[in-house]
C-alpha cells in the first residue's frame, strides 16, 4: 500500500470516529499520525460550532501541543471523574481486539488515560490488522532510565524475546513524556500468551509499563480500500 494510500485510509477511520462524539463528551485524546487526523477533525468542528464543550485529556505532549493548535479545550486526568470516550490508533489489533500499541512512543499515558474511558474506540488502516501479536512489530516496553541494561538484560531472558534499547539516530536513548527509555522486545513467532506476558512484565520493578493493551477496546474502526468498518469486541 502507498503512504498516500494508507494516509486516505487513516483519514476514513478518523473521520468516522468523529461520529461518535457528542456535545460536552470529555475525550481521551491518543497519539500517533492517525490519531492526529482526528484531532484536526474535532478542532474543525469545534471551530465550526458542529460541536461543543468538548473537553480533551491528551495522551502525550505531542497531542496536546497539536490539541491546543487547534483551541481544543484541555484538561488533566486529575480533574475528571472518568471520559466518555477515548480515540487513538494502534500498532497492531488481533481478532480478539487486543493490541500493541506504543510504536509512537506514549504507550504509558494512553494506557492510564484510556483505563478511565467509559469506552475506548480504535482507528486503524487494515494493514495493522493481525492473527497473532507481535507478528509484523516489536513490543515496546517503557523502563526506568536506572540501570536500565541489566533490565534489558532481564526481558532478553524471557521465551522467545530479543530486547534491544530503542535509540534515537544519533545513538541516544529515545526519552519518554515521562522521563523513561523505551525497549523493543521482537518475537520472532509473534507473542504465545499475551496475557501471561503482560503480567510478567508489570512485575518487574524496572518496567514501568508495556504496549501490550489487552480487553481494552471497545471497538476497532477498521479503514480498508473496500470500505469502513467496525470490530466490536464479543466478550
Ligand atoms: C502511540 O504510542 C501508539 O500507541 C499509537 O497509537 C500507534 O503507534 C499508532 O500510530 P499511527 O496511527 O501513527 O500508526
Amino acid at each position: 500500500m502507498t503512504a498516500d494510500k494508507q494516509s486516505k485510509l487513516k483519514q476514513a477511520a478518523a473521520r468516522q470516529a468523529l461520529e461518535l462524539v457528542q456535545n460536552d463528551m470529555i475525550l481521551g485524546l491518543g497519539t500517533g499520525s492517525t490519531t492526529a487526523f482526528f484531532v484536526q477533525y474535532l478542532g474543525e468542528a469545534l471551530q465550526e460550532g458542529r460541536l461543543h464543550g468538548i473537553r480533551g485529556v491528551p495522551t502525550s505532549e505531542a497531542t496536546a501541543r497539536h490539541a491546543r493548535e487547534l483551541g481544543i479545550p484541555l484538561v488533566t486526568l486529575n480533574e475528571v471523574d472518568f471520559l466518555h470516550l477515548a480515540v487513538d490508533g494502534a500498532d497492531e489489533v488481533d481478532p480478539n481486539l487486543n493490541m500493541i500499541k506504543g510504536l509512537g512512543k506514549a504507550l504509558l499515558r494512553e494506557k492510564l488515560v484510556e483505563v478511565h474511558a467509559r469506552q475506548l474506540w480504535i482507528i486503524v488502516d487494515e494493514s495493522k490488522l493481525v492473527s497473532r501479536l507481535g507478528e509484523h512489530v516489536p513490543l515496546p516496553v517503557e523502563i526506568v532510565p536506572f540501570a536500565h541494561e541489566a533490565t534489558v538484560r532481564w526481558l532478553n531472558s524471557l521465551p522467545g524475546c530479543r530486547a534491544e534499547l530503542w535509540l534515537r539516530e544519533d545513538g541516544a536513548p529515545w526519552v519518554t513524556d515521562n522521563g523513561h527509555y523505551l525497549v523493543l522486545c521482537h518475537f520472532a513467532h509473534g507473542v504465545d500468551d499475551p496475557e501471561s506476558l503482560g503480567k510478567t512484565l508489570n512485575a518487574w520493578p524496572g518496567v514501568m509499563e508495556h504496549g501490550l493493551f489487552l480487553n481494552m477496546a471497545h471497538s476497532v474502526i477498521v479503514a480498508a480500500e473496500t470500505g469502513v468498518r467496525v470490530m466490536r469486541r464479543t466478550a
